[in-house]
């Protein structure tokens, strides 16, 4: 069965598809299937391609974005999704006000799988910010998804 994971950040079109292009590149060769989306909090860029600033950080290091747009969150991503990767805190929280108590287990903030964490909690929003953000924001996409399939590699061999 696949292991099936979904990224969620605000708009849906910065940094939860940079999550969603790494970790489908990342985990398309592995012998374990899994299943990769990314939803926003918000509905304000529905069916938008990515932030052109994310694709193009993301292609110059050889991620596709073909195929991702933006979409809300809805309520049966949470009965669907086998863990919930919130970008920032406020993500995270917005995920609680609304996932069933019995299925919050699967909500967890991104930033957990990175190396540097908890002295770094958050992905930025970068939204607002220079092309220097998204290069920022990028690297902690990258190093945190690394950590994520090694994570859920090990829970599934146990
Ligand atoms: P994201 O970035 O949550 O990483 O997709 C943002 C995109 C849009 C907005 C804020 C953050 N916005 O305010 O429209």
């Amino acid at each position: 069965m696949a292991v099936k994971v979904l990224f969620v950040c605000l708009g849906n079109i910065c940094r939860s598809p940079t999550a969603h292009a790494v970790m489908l590149k990342k985990t398309a060769s592995l012998s374990v299937p899994f299943e990769v989306e990314s939803a926003g909090t918000s509905a304000s860029h529905r069916g938008e391609a990515p932030d052109p600033r994310s694709v193009k950080v993301g292609m110059n290091f050889g991620y596709s974005f073909s195929g991702i747009n933006s979409r809300p969150v809805k309520d049966a991503d949470f009965n669907y999704y086998d863990v919930i990767l919130a970008m920032d805190a406020d993500n995270l929280q917005q995920l609680k006000k609304r996932c069933p108590v019995p299925l919050q287990y699967k909500l967890k903030l991104f930033m957990e799988f990175h190396p540097e964490y908890p002295a770094l909690r958050e992905v930025p929003d970068p939204y607002y910010g220079g092309s220097r953000g998204f290069e920022v924001v990028f690297n902690l996409i990258e190093q945190g998804c690394e950590g994520l399939i090694s994570h859920l590699l090990n829970v599934q061999q146990s």
